[in-house]
């Protein structure tokens, strides 16, 4: 029998208490992302965006950055990509060093520059090379190791369960299904039917993804396909309500109400003071810059649909310190608030 949707579940040693997942997203799912997801929608894990294996063996500064955790975002799995066994073993232990809970291998990027070379997704090509992979980093480090596929490369091979039976034989702890095969990019609608066929091969823990936006997308998913938790992603940019809403049909609770136009606009500046604070770390002179530009697709998405904010949003688009932001969200409030 199933057990019911409010329990969590375990990977490895490492307790996840509820099934909303926070998908790897990269140059988005950075530290200050992931704290106001925490803070808001309660997803029992969260995944950092992708670092590069061979980047950080090189040294990358940057790369490195990208690895920081902070304890009110645990756990968390620290997603490594490459295709270097070695080289990936190396960077699992330095992610575990930096405090991962988890370390996730991805098998699922499909974009050609990661592909050429021979990480992500082409390891879906290559088994062989994908186990190794594996194991390497199995030997390698004390916390679980787990993988992110896609369903295969092409819509010729349903890879994916024949590797998850090598992956979990390898000692992986938890296999993340994106219903979709490398080829297709994002295009087409995920097929959910692959991750019930996923489920009858894996018997660790298994997490669906793919085209989940609303609590009733999460509930049909858990229970059409029987995964242990429902990764979300593009739907919960610039929207942590998003991810608040579906752990409250996850857990059973009543929906809550749609977060008000202060909330949405103090959300806004603080996921990006929180970016700031962490960007300043790595270069204090250039912290506060390079944070407002990677925020600048994200921060007029936070108020996305209020009626006559597309103005400002193209405006916001253009932004590059704090106080410009906040003069021009704190404007546009103040605006709506005065009588005409
Ligand atoms: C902007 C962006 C960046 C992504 N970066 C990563 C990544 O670093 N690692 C990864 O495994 N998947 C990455 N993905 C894929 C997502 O984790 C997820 O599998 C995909 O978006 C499908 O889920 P969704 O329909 O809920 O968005 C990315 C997706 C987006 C939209």
């Amino acid at each position: 029998m199933s057990k019911p949707l409010h329990t969590g579940f375990t990977v490895g040693g490492v307790a996840v208490d509820n099934r909303l997942v926070l998908a790897p997203m990269e140059d988005v799912s950075n530290l200050a992302f992931r704290l106001i997801a925490k803070e808001i929608g309660r997803p029992g894990l969260m995944f950092t965006e992708f670092v590069s294996a061979m980047a950080v063996h090189y040294g990358a500064a940057k790369s490195k950055h990208k690895m920081r955790v902070h304890p009110d975002e645990q756990p968390l799995a620290i997603q490594i990509f490459g295709g270097e066994p070695e080289i990936m073993a190396e960077t699992a232990v330095i992610a575990e060093e930096m405090g991962a809970d988890i370390i996730d291998i991805n098998m699922g990027c499909w974009v050609p520059k990661v592909c050429r070379t021979g990480s992500g997704a082409a390891l879906l090509k290559d088994p062989d090379l994908a186990e190794l992979i594996v194991k390497s980093v199995v030997r390698a480090v004390k916390v679980p190791v787990t993988v992110k596929v896609r369903a295969g490369w092409d819509y010729s091979l349903f890879a994916a369960p024949d590797l998850a039976r090598r992956f979990q034989d390898a000692g992986a702890q938890m296999l993340t299904l994106h219903a979709r095969f490398a080829k297709q990019g994002f295009e087409g609608e995920a097929d959910w039917d692959l991750i019930k066929r996923l489920r009858d091969v894996v018997t660790v823990p298994l997490i669906g993804n793919g085209d989940v936006k609303t609590p009733d997308d999460a509930l049909k998913m858990l229970r059409e396909t029987g995964c242990d938790g429902v990764m979300v992603g593009r739907a919960a940019i610039s929207n942590p309500w998003a991810l608040q809403k579906i752990h409250a049909a996850i857990m059973g609770h009543a929906t809550p109400p749609d977060p008000t136009l202060d909330e949405r606009i103090e959300t806004a500046l603080r996921h990006l003071r929180l970016l700031i604070e962490h960007e300043q770390l790595a270069d204090p002179a250039q912290g506060e810059l390079r944070a407002c530009r990677a925020l600048r697709g994200q921060i007029p998405l936070y108020i996305k649909g209020v009626q006559g904010a597309a103005v400002l949003r193209e405006s916001l688009t253009k932004s590059s310190s704090y106080d410009e932001y906040e003069n021009k969200l704190r404007g546009f409030a103040a605006s709506l608030a005065r009588p005409v």
